[in-house]
């Protein structure tokens, strides 16, 4: 067996059942955590932040140093992406993701792959010094945004409550917002090789807003970039695990599971425990599904619920999970009982 996959996050992802689920959460590295806000204060930003390689690199041990989590996500951004084809991107302090919107198909004409790989280069780098630095047993996830996501803040200009910018696009003007997803789907592509060729040894894509489309549309900005994205890192990076993470897509997420040829899917929150394992877990690898704010409220009911999703899903290809990102209210305190239970969990279930 070779060493890669001896790690608990691979052999989950390329399908196998585990007695000990691997676990990792979605926004480990962040604000919740003391150490990460004492860095963060002293680095000139937040774009700063993910493109100076130490600091990228230091945000991204922290929580593996801290909880012995069985992946680390490269702490960076999905904007970076409209940052790295020519689009003015800012963090807000106490606002979020600033973005100078694209209002017509003239400012489309201005994105440009040509600048991508020079912008992305501290990115590969920090990539690059994770894999020398990660303890043997951690593997290392690399990510981007899925199409429509990204779409969604260089339409908006930053984020929005019912996404009328990236709708009105896809619905008054389709050729010029099939124009902005193609261009995504190519470079998102060529920056997931790149992220794989320095180091990740399984990459996530984010669809945060996959969940605010009628059927049809769905189909079309979220399932075909996603088919087209997978299909392209299948034929490239064969050896490479894909896990997507439509968030909101519901009962879609079966079409997801059944024709995207990905390894995994990310649950949110509200995907039904049995109905993912009768429908999802025959074909893909499951992850999720715990709600961030039950890991902010803590005690009992914290407990049962993630006793709840171990039982349900740990009896197929599973990887313990968040159904989104964890929230900076999150006691650092109610991870470590987390994990203290996952792996009991695993310990009453191994041999
Ligand atoms: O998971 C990790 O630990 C890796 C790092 C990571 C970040 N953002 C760091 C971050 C990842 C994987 C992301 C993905 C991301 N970024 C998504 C998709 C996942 C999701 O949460 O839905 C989206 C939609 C974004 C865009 C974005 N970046 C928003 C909306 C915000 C503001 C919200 C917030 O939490 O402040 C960010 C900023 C951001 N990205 C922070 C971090 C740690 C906080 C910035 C800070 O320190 O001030």
């Amino acid at each position: 067996m070779t060493q890669t996959h001896e790690k608990l996050l691979l052999r989950a992802l390329n399908g196998e059942t585990l007695p000990r689920p691997p676990v990792w959460l979605m926004r480990q590295a962040g604000r919740y955590l003391p150490e990460y806000r004492k860095l963060r204060a002293e680095a000139d930003g937040f774009l700063d932040l993910c493109f100076t390689p130490d600091l990228a690199v230091e945000v991204t041990l922290q929580p593996i140093r801290r909880y012995g989590f069985d992946a680390a996500i490269l702490f960076s951004d999905i904007l970076v992406l409209p940052h790295a084809l020519g689009q003015k991107v800012w963090f807000e302090e106490g606002v979020g993701p600033r973005l100078e919107a694209i209002e017509t198909a003239a400012g489309l004409d201005r994105l440009s792959k040509e600048g991508l790989h020079e912008a992305l280069t501290p990115v590969y780098e920090t990539v690059r010094r994770l894999r020398t630095s990660l303890p043997e047993e951690v593997a290392l996830i690399g990510f981007a945004g899925a199409p429509w996501t990204v779409a969604s803040y260089m339409l908006e200009g930053g984020s929005s409550k019912d996404f009328a910018a990236g709708k009105r696009w896809a619905y008054g003007a389709p050729e010029d917002f099939r124009r902005l997803i193609d261009l995504l789907v190519d470079a998102t592509g060529d920056y997931l090789i790149a992220q794989i060729d320095a180091g990740a040894e399984a990459v996530q894509i984010f669809d945060s807003w996959a969940g605010v489309w009628p059927e049809a549309a769905f189909r079309e900005w979220c399932l075909e970039p996603a088919k087209a994205l997978t299909a392209r890192l299948r034929q490239e990076r064969p050896e490479v695990p894909v896990i997507l993470f439509p968030r909101g897509a519901g009962l879609l997420y079966r079409d997801f599971a059944r024709e995207t040829g990905a390894q995994a899917l990310g649950l949110d929150t509200t995907v039904p425990l049995a109905w993912a394992r009768s429908e999802l877990q025959p074909h893909v690898a499951v992850q999720g599904n715990l709600d961030p704010i039950m890991l902010v409220a803590g005690g009992e009911g914290l407990t049962a619920a993630v006793d709840r999703i171990l039982r349900e899903l740990g009896q197929g290809p599973f990887v313990f999970n968040l159904g989104h990102g964890i929230v900076p209210q999150t006691p650092p305190e109610h991870v470590s009982r987390l994990m203290e239970q996952i792996h009991a969990f695993s310990a009453e279930h191994a041999g």
